[in-house]
Order: structure tokens, then C-alpha cells, then sequence
């Protein structure tokens, strides 16, 4: 197992948020279209305080399907955005997601830690698609279930291409102390942040992070992960569209799809492209939560919680709440969460919509 690879309990996030003490986490999400960085501390009563955030935008093409294609120009970004959140933590947090990796809930037949490690092996082999020799793994039992064994949550992440994103960070410097999941990460932030109304709840809530190449659909239940699909849909198929059909550059085309023409309006062209990838992705979204319901029985989703940058296109979180028939919100991660004067409120309109992940990555414990 890789030294540095650690789910750390998701159930115990904040706990493991509050104990970190004087070691300083920096959490770096590497997204596909930007480097996010975060850097917190743990006030008294175990209270998060945001003191730090950076983004730096990658180029187009910087990372395809999870493979890193612009080693230098993230490298760079990695350090630039660094520089400019001034952080003051030497170790970082990053976290891995999609093709290479896999956050999942199991059950096990349970009993004593040796027989608990072996089913779980062999379980986790039969789900990755990757060699387990090969791998990274950590879990986590969560507790006894309803059919007499015991759920587990396991992260795993294929050794080598842990590697290669770790060797971002050695191009730049910079030591990595831990590496998680964006999954976990997320949950860990949702929780924290919505602790009053979901933590002792018997009702399941689902996190939609729509970023720019995937998206995350989570359930959160009972304290942990329940459920998740990563679906390989993101906002970045609107730009692409918009670079097809109207014959511009990768840059012009986000700005186009973000802030519109010079007017500020989204000339009807984009809308349309919008219209469709939307489509798409609610089609997509919907038969994602008829497979969880139609697997788990599940009848109790209360909520569901958007993030991510995609999360903002216009018109989103109302077809997404008729298309799955729930209701639907931005999920702020600074919902409980202090942050320092010196934030611009576009800068925390910025996190509150593409940060969660860089958040949760930051509250790692330092063990
Ligand atoms: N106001 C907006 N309207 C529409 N799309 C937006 C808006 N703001 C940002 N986006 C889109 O959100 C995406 C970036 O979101 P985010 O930062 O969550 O993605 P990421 O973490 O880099 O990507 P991924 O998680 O898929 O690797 C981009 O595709 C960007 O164009
Ligand atoms: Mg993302």
C-alpha cells in the first residue's frame, strides 16, 4: 500500500479535520480546467477557518480523460497558484479521480481485522479495473449492516498513475504528505458543512459535482457514502461545441459560454448548444439515479447539491430538479466555514461554486 494514500476515515472527517493541529495542509485540486488551492486551520470548538485560495486556469488540453498531457504547464500552475494564495504549508493533500481510481461501498462478511482485511481484498479486486498489485488502496469499516456483515468504503488508485500526478508536484518542489480521492474529499466537506441536517439523518442526499470533464453523482447516507458514478460528462462539451460551430479559440469559446458577447448577453447560437449538452447530461443524470433506486430500494432522497463550475449554467438547477424530480441547491462549501477578510466576493463566489473539492482536500489530516 502507498505510504501516502489514505481515505482517512470518511465517516471521521471532522474529527480527522480537527486533529490535524499545527501541521499545515495545503489541498490542491488538480481539475481538469484549473488548479485550485486551499489552505485552512481548525479554530476552537473544531471550527474550519478558510485563510487561504488560489485558481490558477489550465490551457486547453492540459489533461485529457485523466491522462496528464501538459506536465510543464500544470507543474507551473501547480507552483503559481501557490505562490499566489501565499500559503504557508510545506505538504499538500491532492486527490485522485476517474478512470485511475474508484471510491465504493461494499459489504463484507465481517469478523476479526485479518478476515475483514481478506474479504475486502478480494472484493476490491473484483471491482477495479486496474491490477490490485498494482494499486493503492485504503479502507474503512463503517459498520455493521442490516444483512449481518459489515459496509466497507475503499479507496483505490492505480500506483502508477498516482505517480505521474505526483510527479507534478516533485517538478515543482513541493512535497506531497497525502493523497485522497475527490470523492472522499467532497463527502468529507458536504458533511462538515451540512452536519445539522444530514449527519443524524435517515433521509440520503445526493452531491452532483458538474465540473468541466466529469461530473461526480453521490449519495450521501447515514454518515458515509452510499452510492457514486462518476459520469463522464462535463461543461467542457459546451465549449467544444462552441469552438466547432463557431469557428473560434478554446479561450474565446469559455467566454462565450460564461459571460456571453460584448454586450453580455449569450448570443442564441451557444444557448442552443447549451440546450442540447444539458439535455444530454439530465437524460444521463436521471437514468444514473433510476439505477441506484432500482438497486438500493433507496425512497428517501431528501436533496440533492450541486458543484462545480458547470453547477452555473443558466437554467441548470431547475432542469435538473424536474428532470430527477427533486429539489436541488448550490452546494456551498463555506456554509460553516469562516474565511479571512482579505476575500473578494469574487473570489468567494468562486469557491462557493468550483472550491468544495480544494476545501475538503485542505481539511486532511497531517498524520
Ligand atoms: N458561469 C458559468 N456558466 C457555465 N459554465 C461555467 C460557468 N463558470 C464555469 N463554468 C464551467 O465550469 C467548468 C469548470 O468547473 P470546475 O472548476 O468545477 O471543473 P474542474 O474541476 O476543472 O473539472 P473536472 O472536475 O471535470 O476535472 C468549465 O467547463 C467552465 O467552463
Ligand atoms: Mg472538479
Amino acid at each position: 500500500m502507498a505510504e501516502t494514500f489514505q481515505i482517512t476515515n470518511v465517516l471521521e472527517g471532522i474529527r480527522e479535520a480537527v486533529s490535524f493541529g499545527k501541521k499545515k495542509i495545503v489541498g490542491i485540486d488538480i481539475g481538469s480546467s484549473a488548479i485550485k488551492v486551499a489552505e485552512v486551520s481548525v479554530q476552537g470548538r473544531g471550527k474550519v477557518r478558510l485563510h487561504r485560495f488560489a485558481h490558477i486556469p489550465l490551457p486547453e488540453g492540459a489533461i485529457i480523460e485523466d491522462e496528464i498531457i501538459k506536465g510543464d504547464e500544470i507543474s507551473t500552475a501547480i507552483e503559481d497558484a501557490i505562490k499566489e494564495a501565499s500559503c504557508v504549508g510545506h505538504a499538500v493533500c491532492f486527490g485522485m479521480a476517474g478512470q485511475h481510481s474508484i471510491t465504493k461501498k461494499i459489504q463484507v462478511a465481517g469478523g476479526s481485522k485479518d478476515e475483514v482485511d481478506d474479504q475486502v481484498y478480494w472484493e476490491i479486486e473484483q471491482f477495479i479495473p486496474f491490477d490490485i498489485d498494482d494499486s493503492a488502496i485504503s479502507y474503512d469499516v463503517i459498520g455493521e449492516n442490516n444483512a449481518g456483515g459489515v459496509d466497507v468504503v475503499f479507496c483505490a488508485a492505480k500506483s502508477d498513475a498516482v505517480d505521474n500526478y505526483k510527479n507534478l508536484f516533485e517538478q515543482a518542489n513541493i512535497k506531497v504528505k497525502i493523497v485522497d480521492t475527490n470523492i472522499a474529499s467532497l463527502i468529507n466537506v458536504f458533511e462538515y458543512n451540512y452536519q445539522d441536517k444530514v449527519k443524524n439523518s435517515d433521509r440520503s442526499y445526493i452531491i452532483l459535482d458538474f465540473g468541466a470533464q466529469r461530473t461526480e453523482f453521490i449519495v450521501y447516507r447515514e454518515g458515509t457514502l452510499s452510492f457514486c458514478k462518476e459520469m463522464n460528462i462535463g461543461g467542457l462539451v459546451i465549449t467544444e461545441e462552441i469552438q466547432r460551430k463557431m469557428g473560434v479559440k478554446y479561450e474565446s469559446a469559455e467566454d462565450l459560454k460564461i459571460v456571453g458577447d460584448s454586450s453580455g448577453n449569450l448570443p442564441e447560437e451557444v444557448l442552443s448548444i447549451i440546450d442540447d449538452v444539458v439535455e444530454v447530461f439530465l437524460v444521463e443524470a436521471k437514468k444514473t439515479l433510476d439505477f441506484y433506486i432500482q438497486s438500493t430500494s433507496d425512497e428517501t432522497i431528501d436533496h440533492i447539491y450541486v458543484t462545480g463550475g458547470s453547477g452555473q449554467i443558466p437554467g441548470f438547477i431547475e432542469g435538473l430538479a424536474s428532470a430527477l424530480g427533486h429539489e436541488v441547491s448550490i452546494f456551498n462549501p463555506l456554509e460553516n466555514i469562516d474565511y479571512d477578510k482579505h476575500f473578494s466576493t469574487e473570489e468567494i463566489n468562486y469557491i462557493g461554486h468550483c472550491g468544495a473539492v480544494a476545501l475538503g482536500l485542505a481539511m486532511r489530516s497531517g498524520d
